[in-house]
């Protein structure tokens, strides 16, 4: 009996007769009596070799009906091949055409970004693609095992919510019966409500962002992995953070070897990327900016310009903490030796890939947090049960969050997040 078998299981059936079920990635015909057939199977890329003599004659006299992305049964025995891609290839015998594939839009020549953008259903099927969603399938299976291992609870936070949770400029509004809602910005203010019934806790989901701007880190709809733990301050946090982050990196070059290899990435850049990571307090990276950049003003926000004069002064991802209060979010804590400043932290990529975390530790106290959602122009009604935090059994906590398609592009090595999720929104864009 011949088996069904997946093009990355090949190396268990060495020798044996086999059925591979896949579509044509691409042809060879280098004579008459030698045919090449490239099968992908999603797993893997396998060729196939028709040989005169060997394999059915059908299969060399129909081999010219394999086109690009036609679906097809593969018949042939497994054999070892250290010079192929993937250690194997196949002696095969036949093949079936299963659905034909005819002028595949996609062709080996180069293609603009728009055109590959708008056949974004077809484009995932290319080799590079397909490493990079393998490798953000490992970078969401590795963040999970990571608070999963240390008995972290999931609790995953409402996308249709009341209220900003990340400044009002950016919110997706929408009709809500009679009423209004938001998509959710940040699962944040739920996971601090989860974390007071389950001690550490974390939320992980799609999160929006009505960013009217087209930046290379910038998504419309992005998915952010909240962690949020009672009782932790500034410190903890940032420690949290970094061994999340050195867990995260580290699986990915153990189990993805393959697909960073496709995508030519310098995995000595991400090798690194474990133990203590460096930490600056606001006041330090802004003047190490301000000796490189004229424009920026002490005091501001960083820009991405400013994001990478800092970190390419450093080989690992850096923290900087205690950003100024006023350009930070009503949650954050203020320092209580310095009200000016927040116990905030963003955690800094290597190589110029920019902010690839934002937290800090929240702020506990029930007038001070009222005052802050006065002072930020919101409405303390739509944050009655927030405050009810604070009424009842409030303590220090802190959490962040990390939006996986930063980590994704920089893991990746690649410039643009749009090639990080499998359907990118981005601002002009929402098809396919
Ligand atoms: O710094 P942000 O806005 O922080 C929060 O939302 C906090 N409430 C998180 C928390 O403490 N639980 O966003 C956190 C991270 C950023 O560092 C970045 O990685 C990512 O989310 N992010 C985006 N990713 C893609 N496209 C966007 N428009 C993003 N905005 C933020
Ligand atoms: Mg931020």
């Amino acid at each position: 009996m011949k088996e069904r078998v997946y093009i990355s299981d090949l190396k268990n059936h060495v020798g044996k007769e086999v059925v591979l079920n896949g579509w044509v990635y691409n042809v060879r015909a280098s004579s008459k009596k030698i045919k090449f057939l490239i099968l992908r199977d999603g797993t893997g890329m396998c060729q196939c070799i028709y040989f005169k003599g060997e394999c059915d004659e059908s299969a060399l006299e129909n081999f010219g009906e394999l086109s690009q992305e036609s679906a097809v049964r593969v018949w042939g025995k497994v054999k070892e091949e250290p010079r192929s891609p993937g250690g194997f290839e196949l002696s095969a015998d036949k093949f079936e055409i299963l659905a034909k594939s005819n002028d595949y839009p996609i062709t080996p020549k180069e293609h603009g970004t728009d055109f590959l953008m708008n056949h974004r259903h077809l484009w995932l099927r290319s080799k590079r693609q397909h490493a990079i969603l393998r490798v953000r399938s490992e970078i969401v299976r590795a963040s999970r095992e990571f608070f999963d291992k240390r008995n972290f609870t999931l609790c995953d936070a409402p996308i249709l919510t009341p209220n900003a949770c990340e400044g009002t400029s950016t919110l997706f509004e929408t009709e809500y019966f009679d009423g209004t809602a938001y998509l959710s910005q940040s699962g944040q203010l739920y996971s601090e409500a989860t974390a007071m019934a389950h001690g550490k806790t974390y939320c992980f989901g799609p999160t929006f962002r009505a960013e009217k701007s087209k930046t290379r880190r910038h998504l419309l709809e992005f998915w952010m992995i909240e962690p949020e733990v009672a009782f932790n301050d500034l410190n903890d946090n940032m420690e949290l953070a970094e061994e999340f982050v050195s867990h995260v990196v580290q699986s990915a070059i153990k189990n993805c070897a393959e697909e960073l290899q496709t995508l030519e990435r310098d995995i000595s850049k991400l090798e690194n990327v474990k133990g203590k990571f460096p930490r600056l307090h606001y006041k330090e990276a802004a003047e190490m900016i301000a000796k490189e950049n004229d424009k920026f003003v002490k005091g501001d926000d960083f820009g991405a310009t400013d994001e990478t004069i800092v970190s390419s002064k450093f080989d690992k991802p850096l923290f900087v903490y205690n950003y100024p209060t006023k350009i930070k979010a009503f949650y954050m804590k203020e320092d209580p030796t310095n009200p000016e400043e927040s116990l905030s932290c963003d955690l800094l990529a290597t190589e110029g890939y920019g902010e690839l975390i934002g937290g800090g530790q929240r702020e506990d106290s029930y007038e001070r947090l009222l005052t802050k959602i006065k002072e930020h122009d919101l409405n303390p009604e739509d944050f009655d049960w927030y405050l009810d935090l604070r009424k009842y059994g409030t303590v220090p906590h802190s959490g962040f969050g990390m939006g996986i398609e930063r980590c994704v592009a920089w893991v990746c090595g690649i410039p643009h997040v749009r090639e990080t999720i499998p359907f990118p929104r981005l601002y002009g864009r929402n098809r396919p």
